[in-house]
């Protein structure tokens, strides 16, 4: 397994829309434990590929607590198939946009559809952080981020804010 570098917005690669993989083999479990390795560096609970740069429909995702044992779950190419009528807003957060947080109001539980590890179609249903994690991480995969879910004057605030820590961090390496 390896770290990967995290893309860090605004970046035209977290905009892209993600590409389908034909099957979970060697290469894309590869890619799924990379990643995963990669969002417990960064003490993340959700990592989608398009953050480390690939350009496929895989997310990672494990919300145990840290006391908790690990319960990583492996997703290619999700697809939200059910979504229920009530919404809320919650607190987001990303490992592409370093100590930034937003409320974004999503739908409170929702059902989903994905291949797992072992290239098996797995289904079930999520509410709470969790189903909040799995539409952050699915929207990844077609180029959205969460501060596209909020009003332009704070999306912008928040990557003016990174765009100038970017700057500050090249100047700091070119030093
Ligand atoms: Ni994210």
């Amino acid at each position: 397994m390896a770290i990967l570098p995290i893309i860090i917005a605004p970046d035209v690669r977290l905009k892209a829309i993600c590409k389908p993989v034909d099957a979970v083999d060697d290469a894309v479990r590869t890619l799924m434990d990379d990643m995963l390795e990669t969002m417990y560096a960064s003490h993340g609970i959700g990592l989608a590929a398009a953050q480390v740069g690939s350009d496929k429909r895989v997310v990672v995702i494990d919300m145990s607590k840290p006391e908790e044992p690990a319960d990583p779950l492996y997703m290619a190419n999700p697809e939200i198939i059910w979504v229920s009528d009530d919404d809320a807003a919650r607190e987001e957060g990303c490992l592409s946009l370093p100590e930034q947080y937003s409320e974004v109001v999503r739908p409170t539980a929702i059902r989903v559809r994905y291949l797992d590890r072992d290239n098996e179609i797995r289904e079930f249903e999520a509410e709470d952080y969790m189903a909040v994690c799995i539409q952050h991480e699915l929207d990844h995969l077609d180029g959205v981020l969460f501060v596209d879910h909020i009003s332009a004057l704070r999306r912008n605030m928040i990557l003016r804010k990174l765009t100038k820590i970017k700057k500050l961090e090249a100047e700091a390496v070119a030093v």
